[in-house]
């Protein structure tokens, strides 16, 4: 990045990244402890995902997500983060039900959980939503192509757009979240090629994950990228560290101390003073004979 980086970077700062040529990192926090280290990291927007479900919750799906989860995980990262900018997702049904609805669960996102902007998933015909939560002045993300809240509609977690007839629905849903006042797009699980043609005719930045080199910024799931994730990784996710390997070998080491008697050493333990262990030993003995005669 060209400049000193704003801090703490805001919605606007956004664009104008994109308007030099800078690519935006994009991470996931869940919680206090990883939001600080991804903040010091240096990643410009720190999401606090609905993806929380799948790898926190141990969920099958994004869909159980609440919005008191979201409010509960998102308040931890606000806490640890001073560089980034926060946005968390909208839950499931959280924005399906009215407009009202809508604006008061993005409302409580902001004023209860301190983000700065919230992330919603779906196309064209979610341009009304967008339009009446940016009527609270509430800056929002799009989020199009893999949307993992269709999952059932779709069939699985698959790639999108993969015709000429889905790229273009895709392309055009893209154009009406820009028009509708999106700050920036997530373009997920879709063709480079299709990425590349949306990234070019959007003003805003487009975020990809899975959706190839081209877009103004990338994002990953933080514990994809810490292989921390149980299962296979989505393929389009590098493990840049073996984080749960690492974590499981420390948890044995552990239990085998325990079993073995090697934990806690002298060292991990507290003692007293001997002048008041021996005041302590005296006064315990006393006692004893007390309770005997007694
Ligand atoms: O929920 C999430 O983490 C996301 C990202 C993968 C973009 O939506």
């Amino acid at each position: 990045m060209s400049g000193p980086r704003p801090c703490p970077l805001a919605v606007p700062d956004l664009l104008k990244m994109k308007q030099r040529g800078e690519k935006i990192a994009m991470l996931t926090a869940y919680d206090y402890p990883t939001a600080r280290q991804v903040d010091a990291a240096g990643a410009d927007i720190v999401l606090v995902g609905d993806s929380l479900g799948m790898v926190v919750l141990g969920y099958e799906s994004t869909l159980p997500v609440t919005m008191n989860d979201m409010v509960h995980h998102t308040k931890a990262v606000v806490r640890g983060v001073s560089h980034g900018l926060v946005v968390a997702d909208m839950p499931y049904l959280s924005y399906h039900v009215s407009l009202r609805e809508s604006v008061r669960n993005a409302g409580r996102i902001i004023q209860e959980a301190g983000a700065k902007g919230v992330k919603v998933e779906g196309g064209r015909k979610r341009t009304r939503v967008i339009r009446a939560i940016l009527d609270a002045e509430i800056p929002v993300m799009g989020h199009v192509g893999l949307t993992p809240q269709s999952v059932h509609a779709f069939g699985g977690f698959k790639v999108q757009g993969k015709s000429a007839t889905a790229a273009l629905a895709i392309l055009e849903d893209a154009l009406s979240l820009e028009e509708a006042g999106v700050f920036s797009l997530v373009l997920e699980a879709i063709p480079a090629e299709l990425a590349a043609m949306i990234t070019e005719r959007l003003t805003i930045p487009s975020i990809g994950i899975g959706a190839g080199p081209s877009c103004d910024g990338q994002v990953l799931v933080i514990h994809d990228l810490l292989g921390a994730t149980e299962g296979p990784c989505p393929s389009f996710a590098r493990r840049y560290a073996e984080v749960g390997a690492t974590m499981r070998e420390a948890c044995r080491h552990f239990v085998q101390d325990v079993r073995g008697g090697q934990f806690p050493s002298d060292a991990e333990s507290n003692h007293l003073k001997p002048e008041v262990l021996v005041e302590m030993r005296d006064r315990f003995e006393a006692v004893t004979k007390r309770q005997w005669r007694s």
